[in-house]
């Protein structure tokens, strides 16, 4: 009889491995505002996630703002209820938010701007590195709403 308590069929988490909570969401700038009030957003989040282990992309093009936040759950949703109230966007609609264990899809962004054009390649990047299956869902779950939006 077997009594080894070593299952080696699990995966191995890495430390860099944790319950990590990610929203996804999409709203539109108010009207009258442009890219110097996106600027301000991004340095905001420059300054603000890394304090709060948040990391993720920001995607603006014709007036729309679509961002995938992760980190730890209590950080991502006070996170997500000041941005619910800011009031240089409107119409914000939450398209998905999920908690898992795996690695960050975007370890090293601690809220990139990225271009409407270039979305689609970002995340085709990402998803050829990511290693692991919770990843590699979540990347295509983006993708696919990124070309339904
Ligand atoms: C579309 C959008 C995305 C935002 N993303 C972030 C973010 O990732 N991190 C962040 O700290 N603030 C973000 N903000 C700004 C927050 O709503 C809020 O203004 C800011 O966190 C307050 O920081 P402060 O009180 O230090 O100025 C975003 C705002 C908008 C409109």
């Amino acid at each position: 009889m077997r009594t080894s308590s070593v299952k080696y069929d699990e995966p191995q988490n890495t430390p860099d491995d944790y319950l990590l909570f990610n929203i996804v969401y999409c709203s539109q700038m108010r009207p009258g505002l442009g890219l110097t009030d996106v600027d301000a957003i991004v340095a905001t989040s420059h300054r603000r996630n890394p304090i709060l282990g948040i990391t993720g992309l920001l995607t603006f093009g014709s007036e729309i703002f679509f961002q995938w936040i992760e980190g730890p759950k209590l950080e991502v949703l006070d996170l997500i209820k000041l941005i619910e109230t800011d009031n240089r966007h409107e119409n914000m609609v939450i398209l998905s938010s999920d908690e898992e264990v795996r690695e960050r899809i975007f370890p090293n962004w601690d809220m990139e701007l990225v271009s409407a054009d270039d979305i689609k390649e970002v995340l085709n990047d990402a998803l050829r590195t990511a290693r692991e299956r919770g990843s590699i869902d979540a990347l295509k779950l983006l993708l696919a709403k990124v070309e339904r939006h």
